[in-house]
């Protein structure tokens, strides 16, 4: 046991001596009867809330407002803190990490949370942000950009409930999804994270995934028996894709987590509609943004979390923070925790040491630094949101959801998803009739490209690991394997480095090249070009090709070089997930192509912000909107 677990093992061990002596005795007092009112389903849930809050102790309720990561919890925590929530953050799974060990390892920390005086079930958290991209072989959907290029509600309702379904199979009925940012900076490791660049857009497909998410699909959630009805999160609010390059304070960063500048009319045409929208769609949860507004963190805005957010948008579920996003307020915890609950944060995505937590607000509880009222509403709201979706009476994993984990239905879906997701950007003829797309499925193919094989580049970063991971690292089709697929193995020759043995200049090489995986400010980048090797590749290929069709995987708009922009054909197809044939059914043709910019492609990147663009006072590359048929 290393030292950290040692010293927090020692004020448990303290605090539980506190509680057997009654300091911790609960107010409202020993034993619960077996029919108190909160838990008779049948009553008004604002009934419910109030009779359980009446029996909660001080220590009952902040515990409701604390959040920990699993790998720092042992055995017993959950029931010695009262947590009211568990998460697993990016690539936090279970070895195995299988739908059972997922749905164990939940009712686990469930058990623990049941076994309390009140019994309140824990929630459980997930980033299931692009299916349950932390589960291995999962269906894994394309990143919220290509969602944003598909540009269809519909599909990003159905992508919503197939990836709740594939959540709750494990025993998650909590997913922090979908990000609603409006990013206006491609340089910004999160942009894939975005749907556009446009609220208008972002809106609508926001509140298409939380209607799919929390169950507008009868076939989840509570009314099909599959256990507590899933919620979703709108995040980051607010302002997180706006902050300004530079602006970053957080470690190697330099615009994830930065500050965003602008007036009151900026805030409520830009970065606002999102969030009125996914209140109105009912989303049960928002969690704040690390970046800043204006030099003033997010995570201690009660002018914008309660006022706005609460008051005005009339949100009545509940905000959790970033992780350790309060920590951000300022150097002194104290300060920090009660800056952040007094701005409106009900629940603190910890995600450590629960008991220093716990602490600090007692303490501040104490100093009437927070008041009792505070605590009462941020508690009030987390039993709201765990009545609502029906958590008291269906606390535990339904698994026979497991069923529906890569189904064909949800494969067919991704891969819909992944073709309704390409841009086509370049098509020019080249001797013959129109333009090199669709390729034809009877002529001999060369395919180059060091993302052309690669399951972990095409679903990009919050796939298996936090920042994602290059290689086989979980089921899907391979974009080369969905070519093989359509033309047939035996006409496709693959050389990664575009090194071919032989090559027939008349014959079509595809080149898919791109970004490798990354998440939030690892992914910030000044000059978000191709690197090196992939710019070699497509040189070679354009050296030995007469035609060169160009499939770009990136989490956002490029900026392309010379070779880059001599193909003859370009295809932005972002980060199309595990379904790479779906990419393939756009290139022969199977689907037509109907992808449109979910961004500005800007020509380099002294022109960016992208509100340079939207001012007029710059021309991209290709616009906002545009893409080509045939
Ligand atoms: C991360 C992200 C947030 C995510 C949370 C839990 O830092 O900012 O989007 O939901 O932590 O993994």
């Amino acid at each position: 046991m290393n030292i950290r677990h040692c010293a927090r093992a020692l004020p448990l061990a303290l605090a539980f001596i506190a509680l057997s002596c009654g300091t911790g005795a609960p107010s409202g007092g020993g034993k619960v009867p077996a029919n108190a009112a909160y838990r008779n389903p049948s009553l008004d849930v604002e009934a419910r809330v109030a009779d359980l809050l009446k029996r909660m102790t001080l220590d009952e309720k902040i515990g409701q407002m604390t959040q920990i990561e699993k790998g720092s919890l042992r055995g017993g925590d959950v029931a010695s803190l009262y947590l009211g929530s568990v998460l697993s953050g990016g690539g936090g799974s279970p070895n195995p990490n299988t739908p059972a060990s997922w749905a164990d390892m939940v009712d686990r920390f469930q058990d623990e949370a049941l076994s309390t005086r009140l019994g309140i079930p824990m929630l459980y958290g997930v980033d299931s942000v692009h299916g349950h991209n932390n589960l291995k072989d999962a269906t894994v959907f394309p990143h919220n950009i290509g969602l944003g290029a598909a540009n269809d509600p519909e599909l990003v309702r159905a992508v919503g409930a197939a990836t709740a379904r594939e959540t709750l199979a494990t025993g998650i009925p909590w997913t922090f999804a979908p990000c609603v940012a409006v990013a206006r900076d491609p340089r910004w490791g999160r942009t894939y994270e975005s749907f556009s660049q446009d609220p208008s857009l972002v809106t609508a497909l926001g509140a298409a995934f939380i209607a799919g998410y929390q169950g507008a699909d009868p076939s989840v959630g509570a009314a099909a028996g599959t256990g507590a009805r899933p919620i979703a999160t709108a995040k980051h609010f607010l302002g997180d894709g706006a902050a300004r390059w530079g602006t970053s304070t957080t470690g190697t960063y330099k615009i994830d987590q930065g500050d965003a500048a602008g007036d009151e009319a900026y805030l409520r045409t830009v970065l606002l509609p999102p969030y009125a929208e996914a209140v109105k769609a009912g989303v049960k949860t928002v969690m704040v943004s690390f970046s800043s507004w204006n030099g003033l963190k997010m995570h201690a805005q009660k002018a914008l979390v309660t006022d706005l957010l609460k008051g005005e948008l009339g949100f009545a579920g509940f905000v959790v923070s970033d992780w350790a996003g309060m920590d951000q307020i300022d150097g002194d915890y104290y300060k920090a925790m009660v800056t952040g609950i007094n701005a409106g944060v009900d629940m603190n995505m910890v995600p450590y040491d629960g008991r220093k937590f716990i602490d600090t607000v007692k303490k501040a509880v104490d100093a009437k630094d927070i008041s009792m009222a505070r605590i009462d509403d941020a508690v009030a709201r987390i039993l709201r949101v765990k009545f609502e979706m029906g958590l008291f009476e269906s606390p535990k994993a339904n698994r026979a959801l497991a069923s529906t984990i890569r189904s064909p239905e949800h494969l067919e879906l991704a891969r819909k998803a992944a073709a309704e997701s390409q841009v086509i950007l370049k098509n020019e003829a080249t001797g013959t009739s129109g333009g090199v797309l669709p390729l034809s499925p009877s002529a001999k193919l060369y395919v180059a490209g060091s993302a052309a094989d690669n399951i972990g580049i095409q679903c990009g970063g919050w796939t298996m690991e936090w920042q994602g991971k290059s290689g086989n690292i979980t089921a899907g089709t391979t974009i080369l394997a969905g070519i093989r697929e359509a033309a047939g193995a035996d006409r496709v020759v693959f050389e990664p480095w575009a090194k071919f043995a032989e090559t027939d200049r008349k014959a079509v090489c595809v080149v898919v090249v791109g970004e490798r995986p990354y998440a939030e400010g690892m992914g910030d980048s000044a000059s978000i070009s191709l690197n090196a090797g992939d710019i070699g590749t497509i040189e070679r290929a354009r050296e030995s090709f007469d035609r060169v069709v160009l499939v770009l995987l990136s989490g956002r708009p490029l900026i392309l070089e010379e070779a880059a922009l001599s193909c003859d054909a370009i295809v932005a197809s972002w980060l199309p997930g595990t379904e790479g044939s779906g990419v393939a059914d756009v290139l022969f043709g199977k689907v037509a192509p109907k992808g449109r910019l979910p961004f500005d492609w800007p020509v380099s990147t002294e022109q960016l912000p992208v509100d340079n663009f939207v001012s007029g006072n710059q021309k991209p590359l290709w616009p906002f909107g545009y893409g080509l048929s045939w």
